[in-house]
């Protein structure tokens, strides 16, 4: 097959609707329409135990306008993201929600496209590229994080939003933002986030439609990076070491550079994955050690130690050396996943807990709730990272599997351990964090379309 073809040519199981001949298996779909879309954004963990206690691990159920089977535990999750019959299209999966603004992403291409097309991020990632990334951030979060205690009403959530997006852009793209493209970026990113979750989903001008505006960020970020591609390709920039200098020069097997507007829809899709995920973890991991000085105080002595004093910088070379810090990115990732479902489409009749599921089938698994599974965990909703000392996670590979595997696992995941550990521990040297003035852990977590504190985390920075 021609390589060109993998660029343009659809498969012949995208051309279905979905199937919702499911009656075979146990389940319900709530209220008509809407199904249970709205317990489920509320409570999601209570409403998939409700469910499952009443039809077992496996069922058929609606939300979001969509009828698809979930299955809950690890073993399917192993099932759908190890996909060992090729069965599950992750392109068709995350159709529906995501489908104009992932396009050309890789969770969005399958089985021998989405491997060819995965070899555009190989050199990005690393160790020597790795290496130089720790490098290339520490001056922007120094610089943003000394800023912060100027801040008397400060909220974790936006600083730390508007921190990695600037880290981002000097990582991935090896730009340094002047503050109106950071602002443009940031909300075309953001609408794109609403646009997703939009009920009314047309592409309408004149009306305000979150959608619309989801889809003019999108068209911002494509001429943005359309633009950036073939400069990455010159000059000096081809040797520089930022994500998108690497993507814009990787070629395929047969030696050819990838399209420009290929690169440019992979960078796009890799912002996204790489930039909400994260700063709901460490948002999240902020309430935990606002909560609990005793694990603040851990993580900071860590940090001493590999620095070797107050201040200064870890280096790559520290990160294995920081196991509580990497332990608490773990349990907040198993408390709070910033990917709580994995969505798959069959693409061809297949079966899954005893039952025949037709092709075209929505499947659904769940993080989220597998990694709070009281047959599996230990005091499952209480924040204790040294459960992962105690290799409570080992009881099963897909346990815990917050970063999905298979084919599609997260390529960033290393990236995104060594992130959280250069923020927080250059957080935690500089400040004592607690909650503002009369607050507790937030009462109010919002799990969709990522995990967040409604209250956007307002904290007091102590400086130390
Ligand atoms: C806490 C941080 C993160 C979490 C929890 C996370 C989680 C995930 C998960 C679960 C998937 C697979 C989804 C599925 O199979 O349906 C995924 C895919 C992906 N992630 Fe991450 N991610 C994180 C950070 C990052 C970062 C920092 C980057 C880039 C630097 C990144 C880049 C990607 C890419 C490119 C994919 C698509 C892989 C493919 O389809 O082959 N992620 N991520």
């Amino acid at each position: 097959m021609n390589e060109s073809t993998f660029y343009s040519e659809d498969p012949e199981y995208v051309k279905y609707k979905d199937n919702t001949r499911l009656n075979h298996i146990p389940g319900d779909y709530g209220k008509p329409l809407i199904g249970y879309t709205f317990s489920y954004v509320q409570r999601p963990f209570d409403l998939m135990d409700d469910l499952r206690g009443k039809y077992g691990d496996v069922f058929r159920t609606s939300m979001t306008f969509q009828k698809f089977v979930v299955a809950l535990g690890p073993e399917y999750i192993k099932q759908l993201t190890l996909d060992s019959d090729k069965v599950f299209s992750s392109r068709m999966g995350y159709h529906a929600p995501l489908k104009h603004f992932f396009e050309g992403g890789l969770l969005m291409r399958d089985f021998a496209a989405h491997k060819f097309h995965r070899r555009i991020m190989q050199a990005a990632f690393k160790t020597d590229a790795m290496r130089n990334y720790v490098d290339t951030m520490h001056p922007v979060i120094d610089s943003q994080l000394d800023s912060w205690s100027k801040d008397d009403d400060f909220h974790f959530y936006p600083n730390v939003k508007e921190l990695l997006l600037d880290v981002g852009a000097k990582v991935f793209l090896g730009l340094d933002l002047a503050g109106g493209e950071t602002q443009r970026l940031n909300e075309a990113f953001l609408a794109m986030g609403e646009g997703s979750l939009a009920v009314i989903r047309k592409d309408w001008p004149g009306l305000g439609l979150a959608y619309r505006k989801g889809m003019n960020g999108r068209r911002y970020l494509d001429k943005f990076f359309l633009d950036l591609v073939p400069k990455r390709r010159t000059g000096d920039s081809a040797n520089a070491s930022d994500m998108a200098t690497f993507f814009a020069n990787e070629t395929t097997e047969g030696g050819e550079l990838f399209p420009i507007d290929v690169v440019s829809k992979h960078l796009i899709f890799l912002l996204l994955a790489a930039h909400d995920t994260t700063t709901a973890a460490l948002t999240m991991a902020c309430c935990y050690l606002a909560d609990n000085p005793q694990w603040q105080g851990r993580l900071r002595e860590e940090a001493r130690a590999v620095v070797g004093g107050n201040s200064g910088n870890i280096a790559y070379d520290d990160l294995a050396n920081m196991p509580d810090t990497g332990n608490v990115f773990k349990e907040v990732e198993r408390l709070h996943p910033s990917v709580p479902a994995f969505m798959r489409r069959t693409v061809r009749d297949t079966e899954i807990g005893g039952f025949m599921v037709p092709a075209h089938t929505p499947v659904q698994v769940s993080p989220l709730y597998t990694q709070r599974m009281e047959e599996w965990w230990k005091d499952p909703h209480s924040f204790d990272p040294d459960r992962f000392v105690r290799e409570e996670h080992k009881q099963h590979p897909f346990l815990w599997a917050p970063f999905g595997g298979g084919a599609h696992k997260c390529i960033g995941l290393h990236f995104a351990d060594m992130l959280f550990k250069c923020v927080m521990s250059s957080l935690l040297l500089r400040y004592e964090i607690s909650f503002a003035d009369g607050d507790g852990f937030p009462d109010a977590i919002q799990h969709f379309p990522f995990p967040k504190p409604q209250n956007q985390l307002p904290l007091k920075l102590t400086k130390l």
